[in-house]
């Protein structure tokens, strides 16, 4: 009997899971909840709310559903895989103890903290007044960021005191982020390239995927306010001991700090990443895998998807790591898990935005995509949806155009070629993706 897997979500990073689990040996029978146009292809879209734990639950058993995958924070903050768990049902996510790592960055400061991890220095306030205060006494550029999870709007990287007191307001006095943003941490803003690390980890072993680099900002050369992530690459190349000190002075920290607290965790702990000049430090925490990143990590990986995400929801990530030994010249030693990786390969995804986004943009627009397949390139669907059969807009991010290669120009290439066969009215996209400067 194939296994079964529920997929939760809708976006690009849930139809780039679902794309990878359909590549499995395993042959599973795959569900998406909600999924979208893009996942119906592989799987069977079902019109659950993921918000709405009893009626997953009921699905599950009903159906026999042996794994859950949970794409998105929300229902992992409000504590889906718990629910899911109650249950007997192997989930791949956290509980929501492990999940306010995300859902509350004042609680990722204080484990931070207590690990002995770098991150940058920050003051907590639920008042306008003291925050105002506090700002007279800083330098700038300062970061505010909503203590809650925001759906990557809550942070703002403030230059002048104008800008920094707007997001103030706008958290605590318009509450434009609603509870999240009812407390905000202002931050002392750092500078370097940024990282996501991928941590898979049962709460007992763990292993990382591919380093890989998102595009936050709206607008080229990193202008404009920030996105859920306009593009990605991976694998990024670093200099040989920042992996032993990313491993050594954050990961290893971080998960015996969790361990310490009886913190259970079996899923992702994504680190957002600074690599400043006196070292790697820790920007942020989410607890799920990462959109766009996991575009562009999971094509590079070897080994059985789905069997990964088994065992690590079952607690024998140790048992799947065992299995993999084979060693590429290429992978650096002191990346744990670089054997998970290929490092021969690269891979690049352009995300194709509605103009407008972050703000307000236009749905509805009818999409024009390629005819064919081809090894190298393919679509993401992230914010698309059918009037009829007629694939239309419904979202910010509207798809991703993954190209992979040989060297990264190759992979660029074939992500930009692919984009450019897309149509619908008012497309955006950044053109300096992967672009010189990052490897080629
Ligand atoms: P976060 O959601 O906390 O990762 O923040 C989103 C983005 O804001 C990060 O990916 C960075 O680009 C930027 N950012 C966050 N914190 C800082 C910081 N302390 N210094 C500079 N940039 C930051
Ligand atoms: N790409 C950033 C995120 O997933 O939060």
């Amino acid at each position: 009997m194939p296994m079964k897997v529920l997929v939760i979500g809708s976006g690009g990073r849930e139809h780039a899971i679902v794309r990878q689990l359909a590549a499995s040996d395993l042959d599973p029978v795959i569900f998406a909840a909600p999924g979208n146009p893009g996942t119906a292809g592989l799987a069977a879209n079902v019109p659950l709310d993921p918000h709405r734990g009893g009626d997953v639950a009921r699905f599950c058993l009903e159906e026999e559903i042996q794994l859950v995958i949970i794409g998105p924070e929300d229902p992992l903050i409000a504590g889906l895989a718990d629910r899911l768990r109650r249950d007997g049902i192997a989930v791949f996510g956290p509980g929501a103890m492990g999940a306010r790592l995300e859902g509350d960055k004042e609680f990722a400061k204080e484990v931070l903290a207590s690990a002995g991890v770098p991150t940058p220095r920050f003051h907590a306030f639920s008042s306008t007044d003291a925050a105002l205060k506090h700002l007279d006494k800083i330098d700038l550029p300062v970061v505010i960021k909503a203590c809650g999870a925001a759906q990557g709007k809550g942070v703002a990287v403030c230059s002048s005191r104008e800008e920094a007191e707007a997001h103030i307001r706008k958290c605590l006095d318009e509450q434009v982020f609603g509870g999240s943003g009812l407390r905000i941490l202002m931050e002392e803003c750092l500078f370097g390239p940024e990282l996501s690390v991928l941590i898979v980890t049962d709460g007992q072993d763990y292993c990382l995927l591919a380093p890989s680099r998102d595009y936050k900002r709206i607008g080229e050369k990193d202008m404009g306010p920030n996105t859920g992530g306009m593009g990605a690459f991976a694998p990024v190349r670093l200099p040989p001991h920042l992996y032993a000190e990313i491993d050594g002075r954050i990961v290893l920290p971080v998960l015996a700090e969790l361990r310490r607290r009886d913190i259970p965790y079996r899923g992702v702990l994504y680190a957002g990443l600074m690599l400043t000049e006196d070292g790697p430090q820790v920007l942020e925490f989410n607890c799920r895998f990462g959109d766009p990143e996991t575009q562009v990590v999971l094509p590079l990986l070897k080994g059985d998807f789905l069997d990964l995400c088994w065992t690590t929801a079952n607690g024998n990530l140790g048992s799947f790591l065992q299995g993999l030994h084979e060693v590429e010249e290429l992978q650096p030693q002191d990346w744990t898990g670089a054997g998970l990786t290929t490092w021969l390969r690269h891979s690049v995804v352009v995300v194709a935005a509605s103009d407008g986004y972050p703000g307000r943009y236009v749905k509805g627009r009818p999409i024009d995509l390629p005819d064919g397949e081809h090894a190298d390139r393919w679509l993401v669907h992230a914010g698309t949806a059918l009037e009829g059969d007629r694939l239309v807009t419904s979202g910010g991010r509207v798809l991703g155009a993954v190209g992979t290669g040989m060297s990264l120009r190759d992979a660029r290439r074939a992500a930009y070629g692919l984009l450019d066969q897309v149509h619908f009215e008012g497309l955006t996209f950044r053109r300096d993706i992967a672009g010189p400067g990052e490897g080629d």
